[in-house]
């Protein structure tokens, strides 16, 4: 009973816009008025709302980490194709909400992606993910929303709550988020190492990076047994 007037109301709702946003284009060119360019821009998002395709993640979605885009010392990318969308919110001066799709990564194995608009509010809509990466790509190995913690037992979500706003819940060095010990010379170390990208690109330095690394994740690991 339902559907037999959901599908003719949606369709009469998308016809609906789309002779709206035609006639607003025909005004638009008789007048160039600046209010129908807003209004324009309404339509446009609405229409863009309509018809949003839902973000479908599955391991193929992850691969080298330097195939993505840097942004200072992380790379983003969207899977939704949007790239431009997510660069304009990472390089926002003063903060951005990140649009549907948006992928961040600072390591190989974190990543965070944005979920459709009211996916899960607490979050801002991010989906936190813990991966496995070896040459042959990528296997989730956790994923949620407020229940995924990182190797060391480090709840994502917590962790990055503080940098809610105004960046989105991104932490980088001086958004709030209280500071990691790992530094961007080993998360570059790591970058250049991501087994997914084939030949390593190592720097000199990265040697001392990634053993430096080990050691602390060796010693993090040691800890989180004995108190287990
Ligand atoms: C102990 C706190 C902590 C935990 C736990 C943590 N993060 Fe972060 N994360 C940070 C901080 C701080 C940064 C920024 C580091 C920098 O660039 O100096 C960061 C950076 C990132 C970035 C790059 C964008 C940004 O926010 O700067 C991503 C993506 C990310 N973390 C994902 C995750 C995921 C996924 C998890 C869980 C699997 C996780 N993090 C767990 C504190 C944490």
């Amino acid at each position: 009973m339902i559907n037999i007037f959901k599908q003719p109301l949606a369709a009469l709702l998308v016809s609906c816009l789309i002779t709206m946003t035609v006639s607003a284009n025909t005004t638009d060119n008789k007048t160039d008025n600046t209010t129908d360019h807003k209004n324009d821009n309404v339509i446009a998002s609405t229409l863009v709302k309509a018809s949003q395709i839902a973000v479908n993640i599955t391991e193929d979605s992850f691969s080298c980490i330097r195939d993505m885009t840097p942004v200072r010392h992380f790379y983003v990318d969207n899977l939704l194709g949007d790239v431009d969308a997510t660069l304009a919110a990472a390089n926002a001066p003063e903060g951005a909400i990140y649009p549907v799709g948006s992928v961040v990564q600072l390591v190989p194995t974190e990543v965070m992606v944005k979920r459709e608009a009211g996916t899960f509010p607490a979050t801002g809509d991010w989906e936190f993910f813990e991966l496995q990466v070896d040459e042959k790509g990528s296997t989730i190995a956790k994923r949620g929303f407020v229940d995924v913690n990182n190797r060391f037992g480090g709840n994502c979500f917590t962790c990055h709550a503080p940098a809610r706003e105004p960046w989105d819940f991104i932490c980088e060095s001086d958004h709030g988020c209280e500071p990691i010990p790992i530094d961007h010379a080993m998360t570059g170390a790591l970058q250049r190492s991501d087994p997914r990208c084939g030949e390593s690109v190592a720097e000199s330095g990265d040697w001392l990076a990634l053993l430096k690394l080990k050691t602390m994740v060796f010693i993090g690991l040691t800890k989180k047994w004995l108190e287990e």
